[in-house]
C-alpha cells in the first residue's frame, strides 16, 4: 500500500487567485472561466494573456500581445550556439532547462528585463529552442526560428515540420496547450513557488518547474503513456498487458489524479481530439487501442485517464516525436508558472516546512582513526 500520509496530500499550503482544481472532485477554472468554454472559444494566446495579466483581453490587447509574442521569437546567437554543443541524444526537456537557463545569463531579469517580459519572451522562443536543437542534430540544419504564423501552436508545428501546419491540427494543438497551462498547486508550479520564496530570480523558478515537470508522475507522463501504447498492435493484446501490469501492482501512466476523483476535466477535450485525428491517420488504431486500456482501467480500478494520457495520442497523430511531448506542456505552463511566481512575490513568505525527525538519538562522535 502507498504512504497516504505523505506527498502533502490534502494539505492547504497557501491562498491563489488564479485557478480552481477539483471543486467538488472535478471542474478545472482559470481566473473564474470554465476549461470547456476557454477550449472551445478561446485561443493559448488569449489564455496565457488572462492567466499572466489576470483579465481576458480587450481585442486591441489581444492583437498587441500576439503581435509581441511574434516579435520576440529570434534566438540570440550565443543561444544558438550552447543548443549546437548540448548532445544530439539529449531528452528535449533538458534542452529546454538547459536554453531557458542560457537565457538567463543572456537577458537576466533587471527594472528593464521584467518577470513578465521575460514571460513572454521565454514563451515566444521555447518553441524556437527546441526545434533549432532537433534540425541541428537531427538533419544537420540551422533552422530560421522565426515563421509568419500568427499563433504559437501553428508556429511550433511549423518549425517542426519545415511548412505551414493544417489547420486542424494547429487548432488541435492550440487547444492542447489551453488545458495544460494551469493547474493550481501542482508539483512543478509548487516547486516554482518554493524557489520564488527564496527571492530567487524568475528564470530559477522556471528551470525548478521543468526539473519537477520532467518526471513521469507529473508532466512525463504523457510520454509513458504513448511508449505503452504504441507497444500493443491491438485492443486485446493492450487488455491482456495491462491487466496484469494491475495484477503486478505496476502503475499505468497517465491514470489516476491527486486532486481529481471522478474524471479529469480535460480529459474529455483531448479525448475527442485524438479521436478526430485518428480518423485521418495512418495509424488510427491507436486509439482504439488507448480507448481499451481507459476501459480495463475503470473496470478493473476505477482509475480514470489524466489529462497526459490522450494528449499522448493526440501529439502522435500530429507527427511530434514522443520526446517533446513534455516540452509542449513546459510552453504551454509557462503560462501558469508566471502566474504563480507573481503572485508568490505580491504575497511572499519564505516556503519552509517541517519534518517529523525519524533518525538515531543524539549520539557521541567518534574521530575516523578510531572507528572499527
Ligand atoms: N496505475 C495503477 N494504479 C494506480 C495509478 C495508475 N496510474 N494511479 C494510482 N494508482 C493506485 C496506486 O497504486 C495506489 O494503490 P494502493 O492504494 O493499492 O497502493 C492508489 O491508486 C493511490 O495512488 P497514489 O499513487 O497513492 O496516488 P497519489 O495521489 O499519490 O498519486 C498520481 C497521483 C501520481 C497522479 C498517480 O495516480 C500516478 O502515479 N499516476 C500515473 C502517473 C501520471 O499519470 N501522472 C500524471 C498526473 S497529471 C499531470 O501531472 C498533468
Amino acid at each position: 500500500m502507498t504512504d497516504k500520509t505523505g506527498g502533502l496530500a490534502g494539505i492547504v499550503v497557501g491562498e491563489t487567485a488564479i485557478s480552481t482544481v477539483g471543486k467538488e472532485g472535478v471542474g478545472l477554472t482559470y481566473r473564474g472561466y470554465d476549461i470547456h468554454e476557454l477550449a472551445s472559444k478561446s485561443s493559448f494566446e488569449e489564455v496565457a494573456y488572462l492567466l499572466i495579466y489576470g483579465e481576458l483581453p480587450t481585442q486591441k490587447e489581444f492583437n498587441l500581445y500576439q503581435e509581441k509574442l511574434f516579435q520576440l521569437r529570434k534566438l540570440p546567437k550565443e543561444l544558438c550556439a550552447v543548443l549546437e554543443l548540448i548532445p544530439g541524444n539529449t531528452h528535449p526537456m533538458d534542452v529546454l532547462r538547459t536554453g531557458c537557463s542560457m537565457l538567463g545569463t543572456l537577458e537576466p531579469e533587471s527594472k528593464l528585463n521584467d518577470l513578465t517580459q521575460i514571460a513572454n519572451r521565454l514563451i515566444a522562443t521555447t518553441p524556437g529552442m527546441l526545434l533549432y536543437w532537433y534540425h541541428f542534430h537531427k538533419n544537420k540544419k540551422s533552422i530560421k526560428t522565426e515563421t509568419e504564423e500568427k499563433s504559437l501552436a501553428g508556429h511550433f508545428l511549423h518549425l517542426l515540420h519545415g511548412k505551414t501546419p493544417d489547420a486542424d491540427l494547429a487548432q488541435a494543438l492550440d487547444i492542447s496547450m489551453m488545458l495544460y497551462a494551469e493547474h493550481e498547486f501542482n508539483a512543478s508550479t509548487f516547486a516554482a513557488r518554493v524557489t520564488t520564496s527564496t527571492e530567487s530570480d524568475f528564470y530559477s523558478a522556471i528551470v525548478s518547474g521543468i526539473g519537477t515537470l520532467r518526471g513521469p508522475l507529473h508532466g512525463g507522463a504523457n510520454e509513458a503513456a504513448m511508449e505503452l501504447i504504441q507497444y500493443f498492435k491491438t485492443p486485446d493484446e493492450a487488455a491482456a498487458v495491462v491487466r496484469q501490469m494491475l495484477i503486478d501492482k505496476k502503475k499505468v501512466m497517465g491514470f489516476g489524479h491527486r486532486v481529481y476523483k471522478i474524471s479529469d476535466p480535460r480529459s474529455d477535450i483531448i479525448k475527442n481530439l485524438s479521436k478526430k485525428l485518428s480518423e485521418k491517420a495512418s495509424d488510427g488504431n491507436l486509439y482504439k487501442i488507448a480507448e481499451r486500456i481507459e476501459k480495463l482501467l475503470w473496470d478493473e480500478k476505477k482509475l480514470f485517464p489524466n489529462v497526459d494520457f490522450y494528449s499522448a495520442t493526440t501529439y502522435h497523430f500530429m507527427g511530434i516525436p514522443t520526446l517533446m511531448f513534455t516540452p509542449l506542456f513546459v510552453i504551454s505552463r509557462l503560462t501558469g508558472w508566471t502566474a504563480h511566481i507573481i503572485e508568490q512575490r505580491g504575497n511572499n513568505r519564505l516556503i519552509r516546512p517541517d519534518a517529523t525527525y525519524k533518525g538515531p538519538t543524539p549520539r557521541d562522535y567518534v574521530p575516523v582513526s578510531q572507528r572499527g
